[in-house]
């Protein structure tokens, strides 16, 4: 079976939101079965805590539930764990290759790497923005999870 882990800061706005986009489209797709999918974060200021709020809603309205989700911190096994393990953005990436074991390295990369036809590479931290940032969030975590699963798959 096959391996994804979403990687943000907090784990509770841009990666639940890709790993409730990545699941709904495994089971659309008939996937599901096959990956194990999971996120976190690199911060550990909201572990326990179920998604935010404008993220849980934004994503409801695009009939994908987040209110079951709890954030946790990456931890070492990750990288033994997971066969891609994907930052939202570059300060994610570079974290999580500081923590990474070298031989593993290859294991972590840019979700938006499977999303070559958009025009950026992170995916913006939506947190302390307007509640327009959680739309684009979905806009990218949609493109990117298409080709995520052709990749997998
Ligand atoms: P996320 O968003 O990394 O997409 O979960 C954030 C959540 C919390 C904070 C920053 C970003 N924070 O600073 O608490």
């Amino acid at each position: 079976m096959k391996s994804v882990l979403f990687v943000c800061l907090g784990n509770i706005c841009r990666s639940p939101t890709a790993e409730g986009v990545f699941r709904a489209l495994c089971e659309k797709e008939g996937a599901g079965v096959r990956i194990r999918i999971d996120s976190a974060g690199t911060a550990a200021y909201h572990v326990g805590k179920p998604p935010d709020r404008r993220a849980q809603a934004a994503a409801r309205r695009r009939g994908v539930e987040l209110s079951a989700l709890r954030a946790r911190q990456v931890s070492d096994e990750d990288f033994e764990q997971f066969d891609y393990v994907l930052a939202m953005d570059e300060e994610n990436l570079r974290e999580l290759h500081r923590r990474c074991p070298a031989v593993l390295h290859s294991r972590v990369r840019l979700f938006l790497d499977f999303a070559p036809q958009q025009p950026v590479r992170e995916v913006p931290d939506p947190y302390y923005g307007d509640g327009d940032g959680f739309e684009t969030v979905l806009d990218l975590v949609e493109a990117a999870s298409e080709g995520l699963l052709r990749d997998v798959c």
